[in-house]
């Protein structure tokens, strides 16, 4: 059995994480009219937006959603000089966002954001010091979860699913064209043993797939490890979720911006812009989804798969087919079929 290391030995304090597309959220957050916006950044993760905006900003409150206990720990050293604009929430943005829509109802004067901001994915900190495994260069235990309070690890996944299962997950969540073979390697290892490292993981799938796969521009074993992450952490329903719940508590003229990172993300972003904004009478305000300029992504290599979205709620939110002003709607009602 492979030895196990929770921490990854790295001092997390000296990795920088640095938030993608900065300029540009920037541009969008000044086209807010309320010179005292209500920020609510969905994914606080490092902080990195957070502080840039309640610095541009100084009559700005924030509130923080993460579901890292350790990213909101962190940050909230970050921004201790804010302390007084700023709320931090633990919780899964889907969850929290669901209590927020029903205060919303609950309550007259709840004050609806002027900003939401979805950053999606993982920060440096997770992936290079948070000893959980999602990183395949570093030998660490199996667990890839966001939050503690979910049950199970990317190693109950890993070593429970049957192989077709897996192979399945592999398929639909990494776009893996050698999701079978990697599969049935799994399901060999693990007779012998559970696997419980992210390096082990990593090694066997690189031995499964076609040698010239194994040397190609990504490393073979980057989409199985992101579909293991996504099914640990039910990000894309999450996602889906969380986009219409988001887009029904935005202020009247209020400004929604999505950053996504890989091709699953980024297709529930734009369909949920397209269909569900158009319907709702949002303005989508890039056609395109911008992309990070070519200077960012020599600065920054993990920024360059991003794409952001944004879009404008209307002076006044309608419901499709109504008159009134609407409670919070379901996305399976309005669109055709789910995001
Ligand atoms: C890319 S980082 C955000 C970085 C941040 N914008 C910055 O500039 O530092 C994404 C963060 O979102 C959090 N996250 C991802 N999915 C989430 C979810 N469904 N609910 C809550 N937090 C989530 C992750 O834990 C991570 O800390």
């Amino acid at each position: 059995m492979e030895e196990l290391k929770q921490d990854s030995g790295l001092n997390t304090e000296s990795i920088i994480h640095k938030p993608v597309m900065l300029q540009e959220v920037l541009s969008f957050f000044v086209r807010i009219e309320n010179p005292a916006p209500l920020v609510l950044d969905c994914t606080l993760g490092a902080g990195g937006h957070a502080q840039a905006i309640l610095e541009a900003s100084p009559a700005a409150s924030y509130i923080g959603i993460d579901a890292d206990p350790e990213a909101l720990e962190r940050s909230a050293r970050r921004l201790s000089a804010f302390s007084d604009r700023l709320t931090l929430r633990e919780g899964f943005f889907d969850e929290l966002l669901l209590d927020l829509s029903e205060s919303a109802k609950a309550a007259k004067d709840f004050r609806k954001p002027d900003f939401i901001l979805f950053d999606l994915g993982l920060s440096s900190h997770q992936y290079l010091g948070s000893g959980r495994g999602f990183s395949f260069s570093a030998d660490e235990s199996l667990d890839m979860r966001l939050s503690p309070r979910l049950e199970d690890t990317a190693a109950d996944i890993v070593n429970r699913l049957p192989e077709d299962k897996l192979a399945d997950l592999i398929f639909k969540y990494g776009e893996e064209r050698y999701s079978r073979r990697i599969a049935r390697a799994i399901g060999e290892a693990r007779r012998n043993a559970p696997i419980r490292s992210s390096a082990f993981l990593a090694s066997l799938i690189a031995k499964a797939v076609p040698p010239a796969y194994r040397h190609g521009r990504i490393h073979p074993a980057t989409r199985s490890f992101q579909a293991i992450r996504i099914v640990v952490n039910g990000e894309l329903e999450r996602e889906e979720r969380a986009l219409v719940l988001a887009a029904n508590l935005l202020a009247p003229g209020g400004i929604l911006v999505v950053i996504a990172f890989h091709s699953l993300e980024d297709r529930i972003s734009k369909r949920f812009c397209r269909e569900y904004g158009k319907i709702r009478g949002f303005e989508e305000l890039c056609r395109s989804p911008l992309v990070p300029s070519q200077e960012e992504c020599e600065a920054n290599p993990a920024a360059r798969s991003a794409k952001l979205r944004a879009l404008r709620a209307p002076l006044s939110l309608r419901a499709p087919g109504t008159q009134k002003a609407p409670g919070i709607l379901n996305a399976s009602l309005v669109l055709k079929a789910p995001l």
